[in-house]
């Protein structure tokens, strides 16, 4: 096993973010020092007038059936479906009838494509070869929900980066990602795919992640086209079944919906992906309120614009086309500039502009939306690849770094409770003798490291346990499959683990139980995993329970009964290195929740920046049902509590943190103020604490600031995210904590329908999560 060297050496850099210097950032692009600070930037370069006239001189020379080729997009490799599986690729490219392809991932193979379109088609007009590079090209990172758990951009911009370096060097330069859907219900299997439930954390790591990718030109070597997607609502599916309906009204789709979205595309991200799902019934595929209204008008969003894997052609069983040419025309007009998959533009654009159904500007705007993208990424100067360096940029002693690093990051320590000599159970002492790991996913390494099985330094859990304690020290139980198991294997579990010191047991979920088509009704653990779980807690052995993940568990027996968990998600390929580090402590975790964590499917969708109702449950015991009318007829379930088993932006450390109290330098602030300076890069309160490291070793906490606004025009969440520090803390150590928070922290999506602050009631939070701590109060006067 290759264990790099610079992994021992954590990240220095550290996330820093208020709701000033993010927003500024990311959103606020009025200013003069943000514009001054673009000019190099990825943003600047799609928009650089220069690319205008070379755009124009292409365009002009065009006929219709190439600018339509322009808009055509095909999956060339697997899987294939609609549309796909073609075997004419060369023959539409010589004709300048395909503008990008994807899943083509030979060099040589994009090279042999990309020579017939310079060289054989009539206007040598590079392919753009795109594809999911999610989590990594060949060396895997963290799955992004995992990423994000770090609550440190820097880090999730490095994996990008290193992700983007190794896919260029095979031709790749368009990845579809970030995906930016917030996620509220963990029943929904792409909630994997992203950053979880908050608009600001989700803010925060789109705009790292188009960064990473991006770089600070997309000319540059190693720079690839980013995709902001799944635009918008995607997220929101019904009963978190993947592809099903949403209805989100304007005011969630703005305050919470559209805010990541927003933020990459300011960030500068190339391109968006319109999503699958029917959007208050209309299709977000064909959705001019979204895609022209928003995002072209609102947001002069100069990009591309795909669809989602045959999202055109789904218009028809959505219900709004009832053919082809139809379903072809809505997403066209509907602001979709290039059709993923389904072939409707191929069969149908250029009959619909000659019956007038779709005018030739609209079509124009499109392919320069095209052209744009591909001028901006270099291709038509530097359209081949070098095949014979392609192999040679994988698995960079840096990326390998990179992968451990923000593996260990993302970690999130639910549980540490103390084992039978009465010290918590977790870090495992540098002397246990007996280590007895068990569970289907301590050995097979393709599911904790991720796909493709076999490829790069990937190692299991028990492959780097027993490198590090030596083999007699390590056995490891199968004990079940994932899925399935025999009692034999049980049973052998079991025995071994009564003669363990302390028993590892690594559970979960196989990959594909999240992701796309993923979404699951029940969330406990498949198969025969809770039987193995409950047997071997009852040897009375100390047991760490890790959970190999893309979503929360529903495990209220585990949270009572195991007394350390630690949520590993799907760690990439330095899963097994990173675990071992953390079991025996050389690392302490330092990932925090970035989803409501449920304690049954039920409560879903859970999350915690929700609205109050009229009728809160306040003091009201809700661990008992309810015993008469007051303690009825309130917001509650008769047989559940309502609070999640751990809330948003929760993670337990091997060290403990105290927070003193929040206080803000003003308790009243103007609304008319805020409104004037509403874009601009002021402070309008400053909200500080101190944090002390009260326990025995250093560690990091996330410390976290949290606004509430009462009595606004439109009901504003329990609680809201402004603002996140990472900080590290020396044991005994106290550190003085401070966040600006501009005017636009403020602001609120109101009932006149635009974000403007209001008078209010506030509430200022600093602290570990998003259930705890007294707030400072202040008011917003008129
Ligand atoms: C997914 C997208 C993905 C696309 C291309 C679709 O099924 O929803 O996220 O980018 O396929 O692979």
């Amino acid at each position: 096993m290759l264990r790099p060297p610079a992994a021992a050496a954590p990240f220095r850099r550290r996330g820093t973010l208020s709701y000033l210097h993010f927003m500024c950032a990311a959103i606020l692009c009025a200013t003069t020092i943000f514009v001054a600070a673009q000019i190099a930037s990825p943003k600047a370069q799609i928009n650089d007038p220069a690319l205008d006239a070379r755009i124009d001189a292409v365009l002009r020379q065009m006929t219709l059936e190439e600018k339509v080729g322009q808009l055509v997009q095909y999956s060339a490799g697997q899987p294939t479906g609609p549309g796909t599986g073609r075997s004419d690729y060369e023959e539409m490219i010589g004709r300048g009838q395909i503008g990008s392809l994807f899943n083509v991932v030979d060099p040589h193979q994009i090279n042999t494509y990309q020579h017939i379109a310079m060289e054989k088609a009539r206007l040598h007009i590079p392919i753009l070869f795109g594809l999911d590079v999610i989590h990594g090209f060949r060396t895997e990172f963290p799955i992004p929900l995992a990423l994000a758990s770090t609550w440190d951009p820097s880090i999730v911009e490095k994996a990008a980066h290193a992700a983007a370096q190794e896919a260029s060097a095979f031709g790749i330069r368009w990845t579809f990602h970030p995906m930016v859907d917030i996620a509220r219900d963990a029943r929904w299997g792409r909630m994997a795919e992203g950053a979880g439930e908050d608009p600001f954390l989700g803010s925060a790591m789109a705009v790292a992640y188009v960064h990473g990718y991006q770089g600070s030109r997309l000319d540059a070597p190693g720079s690839i086209a980013a995709c902001a997607k799944h635009y918008v609502g995607y997220g929101a599916a019904e009963a978190g079944r993947d592809y099903n309906t949403t209805e989100i009204s304007e005011h969630t789709l703005r305050e919470y919906y559209l805010p990541p979205f927003h933020a990459a595309e300011q960030a500068g991200v190339a391109s968006f992906m319109s999503a699958f799902n029917s959007l208050n019934s209309v299709p977000a595929s064909a959705n001019p309120f979204t895609l022209k209204q928003v995002l072209r008008k609102e947001w002069r969003f100069t990009g591309l614009v795909v669809s989602d894997w045959n999202a055109v052609g789904e218009l028809i069983p959505q219900g709004v086309a009832a053919d082809g040419a139809t379903a072809a025309r809505k997403a066209f007009v509907g602001g979709v500039d290039m059709d993923m998959v389904s072939s409707l533009y191929h069969d149908h654009l250029q009959n619909l502009v000659g019956s007038r159904q779709v005018p030739m500007n609209e079509i124009d705007d499109a392919v320069r939306h095209v052209l744009r993208v591909k001028f901006a990424l270099g291709l038509f100067d530097h359209p081949f690849v070098d095949e014979a360096a392609a192999p040679k940029a994988l698995y960079s002693p840096e990326s390998l770094a990179v992968a451990q690093a923000a593996a260990e990051r993302s970690f999130v320590l639910l549980r540490n409770a103390n084992g039978p000599d009465g010290k918590p159970v977790l870090p495992l002492s540098a002397g246990v003798q007996n280590i007895v790991v068990i569970g289907p996913l301590a050995e097979d390494s393709s599911y904790p490291n991720g796909v493709p099985e076999g490829t790069g330094p990937r190692t299991s859990l028990t492959t780097e346990l027993t490198k590090r304690l030596g083999a007699e020290h390590v056995s490891h139980f199968k004990g079940s499959g994932i899925l399935d198991g025999t009692s034999e294997e049980m049973a052998a579990a079991v025995a071994g683990a009564q003669k363990a010191d302390v028993v590892i047991l690594a559970l979960g979920e196989t990959q594909d139980m999240s992701g796309e088509a993923a979404s699951r009704a029940h969330l406990g653990l498949p198969g025969k995993q809770q039987e193995l779980l409950e047997s071997v807690v009852h040897t009375g052995k100390p047991v760490v329970l890790i959970l190999f993940s893309g979503r929360p568990l529903t495990l209220p027996w585990a949270f009572e009964n195991v007394p350390a968990v630690l949520a590993a998600w799907f760690p990439g390929i330095a899963g097994g290195p990173a675990l071992t580090r953390t079991l025996f402590g050389d690392v302490n975790p330092s990932g925090r929740l970035v989803v409501s964590w449920p304690r049954s499917v039920g409560q879903e969708p859970l999350y915690y920046n929700a609205l109050n109702t009229g009728r809160p449950p306040g003091d009201i015991d809700l661990t008992k049902p309810p015993s008469d009318i007051e303690a009825r007829y309130v917001s509650r379930y008769i047989d559940e509590q309502n609070t999640p088993q751990f809330p948003f932006g929760y993670g337990a450390s091997y060290t403990t943190f105290s927070y003193g109290s929040t206080t803000i330098n003003t308790t009243k602030v103007k609304a008319a103020d805020l409104n004037k300076n509403l874009h601009a890069r002021t402070t309008a309160m400053t909200a500080e604490a101190d944090v002390k490291n009260t326990g025995s070793r250093p560690g990091e906490e996330v410390v976290q600031l949290y606004i509430r606004l009462q009595g606004t025009s439109t009901a504003q969440p329990v609680r809201a995210l402004k603002g996140f520090q990472t900080i590290t803390l020396a044991a005994g150590e106290t550190k003085h904590v401070k966040f600006e928070l501009s005017p636009e922290a403020f602001a609120i999506w109101n009932d006149h329908n635009q974000f403007a602050a209001e008078p209010a009631k506030l509430d200022v939070w600093i602290s570990p999560d998003s259930a705890h701590g007294t707030p400072a109060q202040a008011e917003i006067l008129p």
